[in-house]
């Protein structure tokens, strides 16, 4: 299981025109592998992340999460879809700040109607794996930059998603703590089994992804896979 992108295009209203930001795009992610997205700005990166997410219809192609066509599915199975099977990290931190980091987490799974005793158990779960285990009764304000990132991540995980989309989550971090967050991401990629797509900036972190594309006006070139 997967998640696969089969010649995706998209054009935003561009004046009397249409902008291409996605040309005819395709990529396979495996379970449990991560495919590294880089480019320049502009290019098309949240993009691609978004048609990923199903949260933007692409003009033409085929988004498949778990063996599932997403195409001709209604709103509401598609609101389904992505709360079941998708954990989305926008670059900021978008944390409610009168929230715990536990807190945070357990919404995710009450939304999903979960019993708050399991809802608890496994937010507390996931705050130790991502190193936050005696931070889980912290609001944001009383987290470091790195740290919140690292509660982001792991509420998108709440859910036990299948497809975990990341755009750029080191762009406020220090290189040091950045590479940490990659790390992060690629052991819970192996752990979680998820098939995550990380957009980011900095070629430094590529050394241990499964595969890198790189996009150049909403074209997507795949490297020679290490
Ligand atoms: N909602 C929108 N309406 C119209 N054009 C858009 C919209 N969103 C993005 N674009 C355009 O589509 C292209 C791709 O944008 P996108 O946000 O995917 O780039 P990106 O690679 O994520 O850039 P960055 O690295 O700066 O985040 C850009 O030319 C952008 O101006
Ligand atoms: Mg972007």
């Amino acid at each position: 299981m997967s998640l696969n992108l089969t010649d995706i295009t998209l054009t935003y209203p561009d004046g009397d025109t249409r902008l291409t930001a996605l040309d005819h795009v395709s990529l396979d992610v495996p379970k449990g592998s991560l495919a590294a997205v880089i480019g320049p700005s502009g290019s098309g990166k949240s993009s691609l992340l978004a048609v990923a997410a199903t949260l933007i219809t692409p003009d033409t192609g085929t988004v498949t999460i778990d063996g599932t066509a997403t195409t001709g599915l209604g709103r509401g199975e598609l609101t389904d879809l992505r709360r079941h099977k998708i954990g989305i990290v926008f670059q900021q931190p978008n944390l409610l700040p009168s929230l715990t980091a536990a807190e945070q987490l357990q919404v995710m799974a009450q939304l999903d109607g979960r019993s708050p005793a399991k809802a608890r158990t496994r937010a507390l779960e996931l705050l130790d794996s991502v190193g936050l285990a005696d931070q889980a009764a912290r609001r944001p304000h009383q987290l470091s930059g790195g740290q919140r990132q690292r509660v982001n991540i792991a509420r998108a995980l709440m859910n036990n998603p299948t497809v975990l989309l990341v755009d750029e989550p080191t762009s406020a971090l220090d290189h040091e703590r950045g590479a940490a967050v990659i790390d992060l991401i690629t052991r819970l990629t192996h752990q979680q089994a998820t098939a995550t797509v990380l957009v980011t900036h900095d070629r430094a972190h590529l050394t241990a992804v499964d595969q890198t594309a790189e996009v150049h006006d909403g074209r997507l070139r795949h490297a020679v896979q290490h």
